[in-house]
Formats: C-alpha cells, sequence, structure tokens
C-alpha cells in the first residue's frame, strides 16, 4: 500500500520518465569530449556554457580530471552536452527534506551524489525534450552501479541558474534547506543548489 507521501513523489518523480518527445531519442549519440577535439558554434543562449565548450576551458576540465564531458549529437549536430564530476551535499542542506531525516541520525557529514557542473542544449534545438532525456541518462548512471561501478551515489546535485529553476523542478528536483548562503548565492549569482533523490528511482522500480 502507497503512503500519501510516496504517492506524491512517485508522482513528481515519474515525470522525469513521462514527456512528449519531438525528437527521436533512440538517435541521440553520445560521445566522450577527448582532448584535442574543437567544437565551434555551440550556442545555446548563456555565455559561460558557450565559452567552456567554444574555447579551451573544456580541455583544461578534462586534462586536470575536474569534469568529464559528454557531447550529444543528432543527426550529425552537437546538439548538446553535460558535464559530471563526483560530489557530495552536506546532510544539513537535505536533513528537514523528508527522506533524509532519518539520515541526519547517523554520523554521516554528506550525502554522495553526482554533479552535473554544465547542462546545456543548443538554441536550435531547446525545448523538443533533449534536456530531459540527458538528466534521464545521467539518473540512470548513478542509480545503476553496474554503470557507475561500485560506488554509492544517493543524489544528482547542480548548481542552477535561475532560468533554470523549473525545468529542474520539472524533472523531479528539489532545493536545498534555504541556509544563508544559498541566499546569497540567489542575490549575488543567480543560482541555487538542487538536487535530484535517486533512491526515488529504487522505489518506482519495486512497485512496477
Ligand atoms: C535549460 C535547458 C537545459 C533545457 O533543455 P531543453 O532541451 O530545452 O528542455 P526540454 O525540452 O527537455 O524540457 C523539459 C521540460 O522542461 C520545460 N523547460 C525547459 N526549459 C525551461 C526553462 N528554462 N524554464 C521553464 N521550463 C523549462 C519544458 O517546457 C518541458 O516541460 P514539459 O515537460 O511540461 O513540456 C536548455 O533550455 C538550455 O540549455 N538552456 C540554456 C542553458 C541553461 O540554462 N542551462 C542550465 C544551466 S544550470
Amino acid at each position: 500500500m502507497i503512503n500519501a507521501f510516496f504517492a506524491s513523489e512517485v508522482v513528481r518523480v515519474s515525470r522525469l520518465f513521462s514527456q512528449d518527445l519531438s525528437i527521436d531519442p533512440t538517435k541521440l549519440i553520445f560521445q566522450p569530449f577527448w582532448e584535442t577535439q574543437r567544437v565551434k558554434n555551440f550556442d545555446c543562449g548563456v555565455i559561460e556554457l558557450n565559452d567552456f565548450l567554444n574555447t579551451d576551458e573544456v580541455e583544461q576540465y578534462q586534462k586536470n580530471k575536474l569534469g568529464q564531458t559528454t557531447l550529444v549529437y543528432y543527426e550529425g549536430e552537437v546538439v548538446g552536452y553535460y558535464t559530471l564530476s563526483n560530489d557530495g551535499l552536506r546532510i544539513d542542506y537535505v536533513k528537514t527534506t523528508k527522506g533524509f531525516s532519518k539520515l541526519g541520525e547517523m554520523r554521516i557529514n554528506q550525502i554522495p551524489g553526482i554533479k552535473i557542473g554544465r547542462l546545456a542544449i543548443d538554441n536550435k534545438w531547446q525545448a523538443r525534450g533533449i534536456g530531459r532525456s540527458l538528466i534521464q541518462r545521467i539518473a540512470m548512471k548513478g542509480f545503476d552501479t553496474d554503470h557507475y561501478g561500485d560506488v554509492a551515489c544517493r543524489l544528482l546535485i547542480v548548481e542552477a541558474k535561475e532560468q533554470a529553476f523549473n525545468f529542474y523542478k520539472k524533472a523531479g528536483f528539489q532545493f536545498t534547506y534555504k541556509s544563508r548562503k544559498e541566499k546569497s548565492k540567489l542575490k549575488h549569482r543567480g543560482t541555487r543548489t538542487m538536487f535530484f533523490d535517486l533512491w526515488e528511482l529504487d522505489y518506482l522500480k519495486s512497485i512496477r
């Protein structure tokens, strides 16, 4: 029997998998970025995210093992990219969230997760469901230890830009506790930390 809390969580998280795509997601091709590769003319409308890919910044991240970038192709064109690394979220940021309060009683400082350092879709390809397909793919990586190796991973973590808050909310992400630091980030940088609890996918699987 599903209680009210889990029922609402299931509805929220199921949204990640229900969408009307105007592309064929089986035709998306994922390629790890290699160091000497050059991508030109990528434009997602956010200068910082364009520059990351159009300059050698992406290469520096790759070389120094600070972030692994994956290029996403559709019909031979780079339509998007994402950059991932390992991260963790301090327990105080989530312990007021249902499902985490018990963990707050354990002697742990951080909840392990995958950090989505960057995620962007080219202007021409936005609003066709590609962004959400990428979140699905990243979530399945973290959820499935066969893909991620024998490493525990509970969260997807993102430092979301204000303009993308609703995109992440629609994909099932939540804001962390609004600490003083979070308030200051929102005011000065227009970003907030958001997370997706991969344990909810486990729960979804168990009731299918
Ligand atoms: C934000 C971004 C990644 C979304 O990717 P996308 O492929 O355009 O999004 P999708 O088509 O998969 O949209 C999925 C859902 O989110 C909604 N959505 C997408 N972008 C949104 C936004 N900026 N604000 C509110 N809702 C948004 C869509 O309407 C859709 O909702 P629906 O399921 O009700 O139809 C993309 O628009 C982008 O690269 N923007 C510029 C860079 C950026 O802001 N990156 C995020 C950095 S944190």
